[in-house]
């Protein structure tokens, strides 16, 4: 690592940024940087994808992205390549947002980002800044570091920045972010991750400089803890259900404790996504790694794994033998306004489903396409969410589209054969439903209506 304490890049010459890996974090990054004028280069192997990007043709759906990347793209601070060597040796500043995916045994698997810094270290022309923008366990910063320096013949300084973007909501969220979070080991990097960062913090949100170790685990910490209030919800709602108590109230009752809080206290189906199952996974191996046992998060990761088999059962409770039943699925991605199926509960409920011997007919407003390339046509997939329903022996909803919140009940009913909805997201009130004559199950509302 570099000694050097000054790292100036001088007033007239822009900070040439390389964002490293264009998924959904570095193309959301690059749009980001480049939207405050920074000239950013996003390089990825994926030929397919940079071709796409070039023609402003998203790899995602992400509400808003389209409009930043085009924009940028065409007043030319935002550039796509495959070529990450050539990416590298014109940056001053290079974040690395390549995938972690789980190894076999939970950890995070960190070839790719390895791989980054030996190309790092390869191909660097200049004094660099190194980001690590990828969800990464403690001591990678200096994994990285060690292997960019096996190959470097110029100073860098490294520095850990996790994003905390959320998918659907990620560009507000990074252009107004509760707080950045960087771990540093220098006053250079430290000024130069200050400046690229201050236009996002005006409104006076801080950025909080810390050191490498404590900002890699502030990442996996707030999604450990953003995933145990999700497993003590879904928890408390499976109890209610058996009582008698009304998880809605109950969630309310509890949020408004200033201690509480009233973010992330929703039961569902179960949490998914790329990020909260993997990174509870690699928490708690590493963890465990280091003979400090996290009990708490392996108890939520196993409530994840058990609710995410509730939308089934209350099937079977309620239409009994489900072979050669029909069953329509309103949501397929992990959550709303993203076609994210990465973990999503609707994958297990199809399996179950079509392993019980049932139909399966599916409506999503964006994630069909994502599952079909997935799991091809063992399901179909319906033009709207009505066509879904024909025919159909009961509707379960799994994502809380904004589209499934007032629907029309009178055609709900009209189109299925018996009129009986599971709803996964406690979208309907259970009066109501009750009142429409739907046989209503929902989570952690005393049961059915
Ligand atoms: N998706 C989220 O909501 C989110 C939020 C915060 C943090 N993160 C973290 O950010 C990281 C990236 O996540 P993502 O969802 O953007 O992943 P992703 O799978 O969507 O994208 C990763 C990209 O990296 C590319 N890549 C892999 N190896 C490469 C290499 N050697 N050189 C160049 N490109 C390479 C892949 O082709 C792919 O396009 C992960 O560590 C993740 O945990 C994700």
């Amino acid at each position: 690592m570099a000694p050097h304490l000054s790292l100036h890049f001088p007033d007239s010459h822009a900070v040439n940024i390389t964002v490293i890996g264009t998924g959904y974090v570095g193309l959301v990054v690059g749009a980001c940087l480049a939207e405050t004028g920074n000239p950013v280069t996003c390089a990825d192997l994926d030929q397919a994808k940079i071709d796409g990007l070039k023609q402003n043709v998203l790899p995602i759906y992400e509400p808003g992205l389209d409009d930043y990347v085009e924009r940028n793209q065409s007043q030319g601070r935002l550039t796509f390549t495959t070529d990450v060597a050539a990416a590298i040796s014109r940056a001053d500043v290079v974040f690395i947002a390549v995938g972690t995916p789980p190894d076999e045994d939970g950890s995070a698997d960190l070839r790719h980002v390895l791989a980054v810094a030996e190309q790092i270290g390869k191909h660097m022309r200049r004094e660099l800044v190194i980001v690590t923008k990828s969800t990464v366990p403690v001591g990678t910063a200096a994994k990285v570091a060690a292997t960019v320096g096996r190959h470097a013949t110029l100073p860098f300084h490294m520095c850990s920045n996790p994003e905390f973007l959320k998918e659907g909501a990620a560009i507000d969220d990074f252009m107004k972010p509760d707080r950045v979070v960087v771990g540093v080991e220098d006053a250079a990097a430290r000024e130069t991750l200050g400046d690229l960062y201050g236009p996002f913090v005006r409104s006076g949100n801080p950025i909080i400089f810390m050191d490498i170790p404590s900002a890699e685990m502030t990442k996996y910490a707030a999604n450990a803890m953003l995933a145990t209030r999700i497993s003590f919800m879904n928890e408390i709602a499976n109890l209610c259900e058996r009582v008698g108590a009304d998880v809605d109230n109950v969630r309310k009752g509890i949020g408004s404790d200033g201690r509480i809080g009233p973010a992330f206290l929703f039961p569902g189906p179960g949490y998914g996504g790329s990020c909260f199952p993997k990174d509870v996974k690699a928490l708690v191996r590493t963890a465990s790694e280091c003979g400090v046992p996290l009990r708490v998060l392996t108890s939520v990761e196993e409530a994840n794994d058990a609710q995410k088999h509730r939308l089934f059962g209350k099937l079977g409770e309620l239409l009994g033998e489900l072979k050669g039943r029909r069953i329509a699925i309103w949501g397929l991605a992990f959550k709303p306004n993203t076609d994210d199926m990465r973990e999503a509960a609707s994958l297990v409920l199809i399996e179950e489903l079509l392993e019980a011997g049932a139909q399966v007919v599916a409506h999503d407003p964006v994630a069909m396409h994502e599952t079909k390339r997935r799991i091809g046509d063992q399901i179909e997939y319906a033009e709207s969410s009505y066509a879904a329903l024909q025919g159909a022996d009961a509707l379960a909803i799994v994502t809380d589209w904004n589209e499934y919140r007032h629907p029309d009940f009178g055609r709900i009913k009209g189109s299925l054969k018996s009129p009986v909805v599971v709803d996964g997201r406690n979208l309907y009130d259970t009066r109501k439903m009750k009142s429409l004559g739907f046989t209503y199950a929902s989570i952690g509302r005393g049961g059915k209506a």
